[in-house]
């Protein structure tokens, strides 16, 4: 065996009745530990490991979670009393290791055993994720009779304390049973926070008791899902509204508990004062005018306002919240904020009066105002608010640093936590002026953009974030003051759904771009590593693969420069983000194969020259034959 830090180690397999299997992997823990070392000899794990749970007892939800996932891995696990006659051993502390924190774990495989150990159970549970990784990918698809994993120790635990996933369901509803396969898999790369976007302008997706027409229309839209987004028809009166629905109250309470089980808070997200159509169709007398709307379909911009000089609309939105803290424990509730357009505001005598009334400057100021007054009854049921980075007092439709200066929100209360999404900038701001801040800036984290070449791709909103774009995510860059540090929060992936209308869409869409975001997040900055990242992100694919989801594969998508030669020839060099990728190309519009011409450094071509390229990594050809015309 070899020692390195990328700790290579054999794994010697046993499949039943098929002879043996004996491969040699690196060790591919996503995101990356910090700190992992390997030593001499191994461990084997049979088919009937043996597990001591010591103090979290046998119905703690990590060891029946452990339980079934080695169950799952065609293991058949029994639970000991006895750590000394156990294969995998789960320790609490007794005394508080600090360095662990909350969220860390040592792992240990000795000759001996297996040692879990942390401060928590949910450092117990990423203990898991981490050896979890460490067993064969085939795992759930072969009966291993026993598994030989290396002697190492692994030390860990994460940057930053929000590592989250957000979820448009307004846009696109997604089933319950989809919703857990999300959260499963954002618990296998440590993931803690689910962004649950359940209001805008296409669909309520919330259950109200109180207030059921929130249900019986608020949560249904015309059916265009034939049409292409931008260019959907729209509704013609009297048209029924076929496409949406909603989640119980049972159903919701089934998925918090789902994740908590996987140390992944729910945080539902409210969208106010904008992003209302479905909410104003279903009760327009909340609007500024009176009128409604229908539930959106396609593009809503601008997406109409509540009125904010109208008490009974702020009443009923608190009432709303009181329903919603009633089904969700979290300490947070996100109240959305963003993109809220004025100009209804301008033209409402409640509005102004409002203003005048509060001595409030302007229709921004109102905004704040509204935010405030929701931040203070919320507060009174023991919650926090955060909202989009516009509720700092942002000029509607700004961007950047300037109107955060001009317009600042002195009425939201200290505690309210900002989430930065128009860039780092505002979130920079934020922290500086001491809140918390949560990062998820368009340019790295939204995951609704490209990711690759758009002819190759689903369509998509725009943007581009290839999966090393999403790698060079950092919440504070290198450079940032500590007491900035200290109240960034961290960071999260979007994913919106506006383009995305099925489950497997929203994987492709997530994958494997979530574990790009997860190392940023969970590993130090400096073992950030792209080349190591991009290997390993190889066998997760095959890790995705085996449980069922969907990925992207446009790493592998040929990128070109092109430089000038002279008036009819161009330099053209090509890559792709996956290191060691072999391209074959032809010239001549025959179809590339292994035997055509293989691309080994810039070439020069005519211009006018129709290039095919098929690439090719670890033998396996990869996906499509992608064209070009040299201009
Ligand atoms: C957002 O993307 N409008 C928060």
């Amino acid at each position: 065996m070899r020692r390195t830090i990328l700790l290579l180690f054999t794994a010697a397999l046993l499949a039943t009745g098929c002879g043996r299997k004996a491969v040699v992997r690196e060790l591919n823990v996503v995101p990356e530990p910090v700190f992992m070392v390997q030593k001499e000899g191994s461990f084997t794990l049979h088919g009937n490991p043996k597990l001591s749970v010591a103090k979290l007892g046998q119905n703690s939800a990590t060891v029946k979670y452990i339980m079934k996932s080695l169950r799952h891995a065609r293991l058949r696990p029994k639970l000991v009393s006895m750590s000394s006659n156990s294969d995998i051993e789960l320790v609490l502390y007794d005394t508080v290791n600090p360095e662990l924190g909350d969220e860390g774990y040592l792992l240990e495989v000795r000759s001996s055993g297996i040692t879990l150990s942390a401060n928590t159970e949910r450092g117990i549970f990423y203990a898991y994720q981490t050896l979890a990784q460490m067993l064969p990918n085939d795992v759930t698809n072969t009966v291993y009779s026993s598994i030989t994993l290396p002697e190492c120790t692994i030390l860990d635990y994460p940057r930053f304390e929000w590592r989250g996933v957000h979820l448009d369901v307004s846009r696109h509803f997604f089933p319950v049973k989809f919703i857990k396969k999300y959260l499963d898999v954002m618990a296998n790369y440590k993931m803690n926070r689910f962004h649950f976007h359940l209001t805008d302008d296409h669909g309520w997706r919330l259950p109200s008791e109180r207030y059921p027409l929130l249900n019986t229309i608020g949560s249904w839209r015309v059916d265009r899902d034939g049409q292409p987004w931008g260019k959907a028809d729209p509704p013609r009166d009297g048209e029924r509204t076929t496409y949406g629905g909603f989640y119980s109250r049972e159903e919701l309470e089934e998925i918090i508990e789902y994740a908590a089980e996987r140390g992944i808070e729910v945080i539902p997200e409210v969208e106010m004062p904008g992003h209302c159509a479905a909410l104003l169709a279903a009760y327009p007398q909340l609007s500024c005018n009176g009128q409604g709307s229908h539930v959106a379909i396609g593009p809503c911009w601008p997406s109409p306002v509540l009125c904010a000089g109208n008490d009974s609309s702020l009443a009923m939105i608190n009432r709303i919240l009181d329903e919603v803290c009633d089904i969700f424990p979290s300490r947070y509730i996100h109240i959305g904020g963003d993109e809220a357009f004025k100009d209804a505001w301008r033209q409402c005598p409640r509005c102004q009066q409002r203003i005048r009334q509060e001595h409030l400057a302007d229709e921004e100021q109102l905004q704040s105002w509204f935010i405030a007054q929701v931040q203070k009854h919320l507060a009174q049921r023991g919650k926090t608010i955060i909202g989009w980075d516009e509720i700092m007092g942002l000029k509607e439709g700004s961007w950047g640093m300037e109107a955060v200066v001009n317009s600042r929100n002195e009425m939201l209360g200290d505690d309210a936590v900002v989430m930065s999404w128009r860039g780092l900038k505002p979130g920079m701001e934020a922290a500086r002026e001491g809140r918390k801040v949560i990062m998820c800036p368009t340019e790295f984290c939204y995951l609704d953009y490209y990711q690759a070449d758009a002819r190759y791709q689903p369509d998509a909103i725009g943007g581009m974030i290839t999966l090393r774009k999403a790698y060079e995510f950092n919440p504070a860059p290198l450079g940032t003051n500590l007491h900035v540090e200290a109240n960034i929060l961290g960071g999260q992936c979007n994913l919106w759904t506006e383009f995305i209308n099925t489950p497997q869409h929203a994987e492709y869409m997530l994958l494997p771009r979530m574990l790009a975001i997860s190392e940023a997040l969970w590993s130090p900055a400096a073992k950030k590593d792209w080349n190591r990242f991009r290997r390993k992100v190889e066998e997760q694919k095959e890790r995705l693969r085996v449980k069922g989801y969907n990925y992207c594969e446009g790493s592998f998508t040929p990128q070109f420069t092109a430089r000038r030669v002279d008036d009819n020839t161009m330099n053209i060099a090509i890559s792709t983000e996956v290191p060691n990728t072999y391209i074959f190309y032809t010239t001549d519009l025959s179809t590339p194969t292994r035997e055509s011409a293989i691309y080994l450094g810039p070439v020069n071509l005519i211009r006018g020259t129709h290039i095919k390229l098929l690439p090719v990594y670890k033998d396996i050809e990869r996906d499509s034959v992608y064209e070009f015309v040299i201009k």
